[in-house]
């Protein structure tokens, strides 16, 4: 699949070198250094390249918001078209100081972004685990038990690319409903980041449902 990347910091350029690794063509973009881009598609080996937020999302059929919520208008300024694209965004509404979420219980950060580009089918994911798991989520991704992850969306066939996504990542797809779903998956995702950053056995934090009673 071709994968245009837009924000290439500790999410996107984790989560764009592992897709990259599992096969994926990947263009790595929007960071403040093109060094930085070109450095990480080096590094990825694969099918991955650096380009500009629109060459990133051109061709591709499914694209990745990983900016700093105080990014998201200039990043969709600079990717211009977004209509009829995939995109799975793993942004969190955060203040500008990250300290809390600026969106929440009537809304949520999927769903204002979601409003922004109405034409494109948004899906919420990898915006409950701390960027710090990922390549260890990847390396186990043959053992018998894959940790979750929730996503939602209201897109059928966008929700398909994502789930296929995030098991070539290692990890076993929860469908939590439609887009309004992430009112409770943002908060989720800020609980996960509490336990991985002040917990104590460090931010490699993965989680798994369990179901019981069949
Ligand atoms: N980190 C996590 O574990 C985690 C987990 C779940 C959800 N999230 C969410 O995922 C999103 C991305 O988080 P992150 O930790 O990956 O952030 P990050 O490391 O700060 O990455 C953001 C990217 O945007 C780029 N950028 C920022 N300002 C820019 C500008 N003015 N011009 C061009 N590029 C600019 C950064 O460039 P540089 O590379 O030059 O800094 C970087 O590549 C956030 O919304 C966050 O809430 C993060």
């Amino acid at each position: 699949m071709r994968i245009g990347i837009l924000g290439s910091g500790l999410m996107g350029g984790k989560l764009g070198t592992l897709f990259a690794r599992g096969g994926h063509e990947v263009v790595f973009s929007y960071a403040r250094r093109e060094q930085k881009l070109k450095k990480l598609a080096r590094d990825a080996k694969g099918k991955a390249r650096s380009g500009t937020p629109r060459e990133a999302a051109q061709d591709a059929e499914a694209v990745l918001l990983a900016v700093h919520w105080s990014r998201v208008d200039d990043v969709l300024n600079q990717a211009g078209d977004l209509s009829g694209k995939v995109v799975v965004t793993c942004s969190l509404p955060m203040k500008d100081d990250d300290t809390a979420l600026v969106v929440a219980h009537t809304s949520s950060g999927a769903e204002e972004f979601a409003k922004m580009i109405p034409k494109a089918g948004v899906v919420a994911a990898f915006n409950t685990v701390p960027s710090e798991v990922l390549f260890d989520v990847y390396e186990a991704k043959r053992k018998a038990s894959r940790p979750s992850l929730v996503y939602c969306g209201d897109d059928p066939k966008a929700k398909k690319v994502a789930a296929r996504l995030i098991r070539d990542l290692g990890f076993e797809p929860m469908d939590a409903g439609p887009l309004r779903i992430a009112r409770y998956t943002e908060p989720f995702g800020l609980l996960i980041a509490q336990l991985a950053y002040e917990g104590k056995g460090g931010p490699e934090l993965a989680y798994r449902f369990e179901r019981f009673g069949k």
